[in-house]
């Protein structure tokens, strides 16, 4: 029996090899993987073969099977292909009678250009930036402008002006890709947060100011599931006179609001960033259950979907704004969460991987 389906897929890769056209493939397809096809047969007959020599040619049949069907669609393809430009071809030669003295499409070697166009593929934005898009807009929507930075950073905007001197044991939390510079430069770093914008946008201009700041951050870490080495960040910053933690409050739960969902609840609960003080992290009740504890949030019915705080004092005393006269808050999140949760996406790498199974859901 193996020898049998040796002989077959033998002269059907023969006979594969000289078919010239779309209907001698399809008798092709017929002859070998039809139902009166040699192949079926043996298919069929599995059930009376004994045991031993059912495993083994049972084993080559289905590959058999298979690789007859990928050998049809690849064929397929190509020979569709060869029929589109030799069609093409026929047309761009085909004489046209023109009344004398007009010059004829073929004059100028173009094809005819009635024969139906061929499909262009339409593109479409990552989802990270149609994310990124959503999110900027609610944020301008509610008098936020939106402003970019350098992803080469330098330490004393990364970190010192945010209050995180060398020694800092906060600089435990940001894995770093340091830049070499030469010695007696300035030390240098890809960004490990878009906080750095902060200092930058204050530094120039007065207030009031209210940015968010979207961009790529580096994280020198171990890659799993939940953890990139690049990532997208969205910073927000507002500073004027009587900037309260309520304006925080209001400005965030009115983002969650828009962004998942009109009966949205949020949680504030106390923690500790550097630069500012209060610190906050800002969880959301779980969409997937409505906050009795599930899979997607672990249990508690909340998920953490940003931190944030008052600017610190003495991040507005570097950048020269009184902090007696003005006050801010400032606010960061991690931009792939958001699609994860909304999405119910397991792994992150999956961004940044270009797998189009993927990207072509979005
Ligand atoms: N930069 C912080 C991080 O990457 C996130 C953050 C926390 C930004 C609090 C803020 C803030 O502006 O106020 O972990």
């Amino acid at each position: 029996m193996l020898e049998k389906l040796a002989e077959i897929k033998s002269k059907a890769i023969d006979e594969l090899s000289s078919l010239s056209d779309l209907r001698e493939l399809e008798a092709w397809r017929v002859r070998y993987l039809g139902k009166k096809s040699e192949l079926t047969q043996i298919l069929r007959g599995l059930a009376s073969l004994p045991l031993e020599e059912r495993k083994a040619v049972s084993a080559s049949a289905n590959e058999l099977k298979a690789f007859f069907e990928t050998s049809h669609r690849e064929n397929k393809e190509s020979l569709k292909e060869r029929a589109y430009q030799e069609m093409e071809a026929a047309t761009v030669g085909r004489q046209i009678t023109l009344p004398t003295g007009i010059p004829s499409a073929e004059t100028f070697g173009i094809p005819d250009v009635t024969l139906p166009g061929r499909p262009i593929p339409l593109g479409r934005l990552h989802p990270t930036t149609q994310m990124l898009c959503r999110i900027c807009d609610i944020f301008v929507a509610l008098g936020f402008q939106v402003v970019e930075g350098p992803e080469v950073e330098w330490d004393y905007y990364n970190f010192e002006a945010l209050n995180i001197p060398p020694d800092h044991p906060a600089r435990d939390m940001f894995a770093t890709f340091w830049i070499e510079t030469e010695s007696g430069q300035r030390p240098m770093l890809l960004r490990t947060h878009t906080s750095p914008m902060q200092i930058r946008v204050m530094e120039r201009t007065q207030p009031p100011v209210r940015v968010v700041v979207p961009g790529k951050v580096y994280r020198y870490e171990a890659t799993d599931a939940t953890h990139e080495s690049m990532f997208y960040q969205i910073e927000g910053l507002a500073v004027d006179e009587h900037t309260t933690f309520s304006d925080l409050k209001g400005t965030l739960y009115e983002f969650a609001k828009r962004l998942f969902g009109e009966e949205r609840r949020v949680r504030f609960r106390c923690d500790y960033f550097p630069f500012v003080e209060p610190g906050v992290e800002m969880a959301i009740d779980c969409m997937a259950c409505g906050g009795s504890g599930c899979r997607l949030c672990s249990g508690t019915g909340w998920i953490e979907i940003l931190g944030a705080g008052m600017v610190h004092p003495d991040v507005l005393r570097r950048v020269n704004y009184d902090p007696e006269v003005y006050t801010g808050f400032a606010f960061g999140l991690g931009l792939e969460r958001i699609p994860m949760l909304l999405y119910g996406i397991d792994d992150i790498r999956l961004f940044y991987s270009n797998d189009l199974r993927f990207l072509r859901q979005f």
